[in-house]
């Protein structure tokens, strides 16, 4: 028997025990054991809830407790998730987690403390949800170089940008429907302007290349600036708008953003809607792959941490590799990337475009008073110093090659 600690009893953690509970058979099969919930580690009491008697409110219980193997951190935020974290591994408890968050900050500290004490640091549900895609890129993409990943991370935002695409709606107006119906937070800062990806994209190019990806690193954009009218321009263009996290291998160094892009409907991830995410990802041998499902939500996300304690059952006193060393990986300045741009201008500065951008195909809609157009391929930094040069623009959105 493997005795299971869950830490908080919020959405996640309750979605666990209700995994682990309505499954059991069949989980137990596959970890050769049996799964037993043993405390619930959580500030509040939940009287009348059937597991209210695995309720404790001191870790110290938790981690004094020899039997308790597993733990699942399911509590988010640094602390003291990073702090119970580490003094479990450190007694050879495994953890298994739902916490971006902590990954994305402590991920090659806390994989190496678990490597010294022949147990396990795993985060399966860090990152898309539900989706498998940390057991692929560690265990099964394993003869690939891969070059590139392109997500869509974050279902709040996905949600809102279907929303928007679908209905004509505005971000204001999508953002307050998404928090009515429970997928965005009342602070929806995180997912709105795409710190959320960025950590996601930080842990997914971290396990890509094997060395540390700094989160801070990576150019962030959120979706805060797309309106209505930037779709009225996506639809003409037989084009969507979503909001990416993408990594590259180059041979300048290694490429990270997180931004909204135009996509055309060709490809695979124009069709990845509400709050579902998607992982593009190209590896040399393989090509192309995708990897597609819920990204949040309470049964999703637990289903991904059980599947990482079915792990830790089936290899008790070893360490499943996870190649992600202390190591930083420089991450490029995006001035040099190069690619197309979508742009709106107020209509009188139609001629300084035409100068500044060559000429170029008018793309109406039938605003009054704009005038878009899409640019030819340059860098980043020569599209910012020819915006600049005409007295900025109304919006711009980046354009994914396909
Ligand atoms: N806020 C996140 C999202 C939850 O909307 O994708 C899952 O990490």
């Amino acid at each position: 028997m493997i005795h299971v600690a869950v830490l908080g009893y919020g959405t996640v953690g309750s979605g666990v025990v209700e995994v682990i509970e309505t499954n059991k058979k069949d989980i137990n099969k596959r970890a050769a054991t049996e799964l037993n919930i043993k405390y619930i580690l959580d500030l509040r009491d939940f009287p009348g809830d059937p597991y209210e008697s695995k309720v404790v409110h001191d870790y110290e219980v938790i981690l004094n407790d020899p039997e308790v193997t597993v733990i699942c951190e399911t509590m988010g935020g640094i602390n003291p998730a990073y702090d119970f974290s580490k003094r479990a591994l450190l007694a050879g408890k495994s953890v298994c987690t739902s916490n971006k968050e902590l990954v994305a900050n402590h991920g090659p500290e806390l994989i190496s403390i678990a490597r010294e004490h022949h147990c396990n640091y795993l985060f399966e549900a860090s990152v898309g949800g539900g989706i498998p895609i940390i057991r692929p890129l560690n265990y099964s993409l394993t003869a690939e170089k891969i070059d590139s990943i392109t997500g869509i991370l974050n279902g709040t935002t996905n949600y809102i940008l279907t929303k928007m695409d679908k209905e004509g709606a505005d971000f204001e107006e999508v953002l307050k429907e998404a928090q009515d119906k429970g997928y965005a937070e009342r602070n929806p800062e995180a997912d709105v302007e795409g710190y959320d990806a960025c950590r996601k994209i930080a842990i997914l190019s971290s396990l890509m290349c094997g060395k540390n990806v700094k989160y801070e690193e990576i150019y962030t954009e959120g979706i805060t600036k797309i309106s209505s009218a930037d779709f009225l321009y996506a639809k003409q263009m037989n084009k969507s708008v979503k909001l990416l996290a993408m990594s590259r291998d180059t041979e300048n160094g290694f490429f990270a953003m997180v931004a909204p892009f135009m996509i055309s409907k060709e490809h695979p991830l124009y069709c990845v809607n509400d709050v579902f995410n998607a992982i593009y990802v190209h590896g040399n041998m393989l090509g192309d792959s995708m990897y597609y499902g819920r990204g949040a939500g309470k049964l999703p996300t637990a289903s991904a941490v059980v599947s990482d304690v079915v792990d830790c059952a089936r290899h008790q006193g070893k360490t499943v590799m996870c190649f992600w060393e202390n190591e930083d990986v420089k991450v490029v300045n995006i001035e040099n990337d190069k690619g197309k741009f979508f742009v709106r201008v107020d209509s009188d500065k139609k001629d300084a475009a035409i100068e500044a951008f060559g000429a170029l195909a008018e793309i109406n809609v039938g605003i009054e008073k704009e005038f878009a157009f899409m640019t030819q391929v340059m860098t980043e930094k020569e599209f910012n110093d020819k915006i600049e040069k005409i007295g900025g623009c109304i919006n711009r959105i980046r354009i994914l090659s396909a």
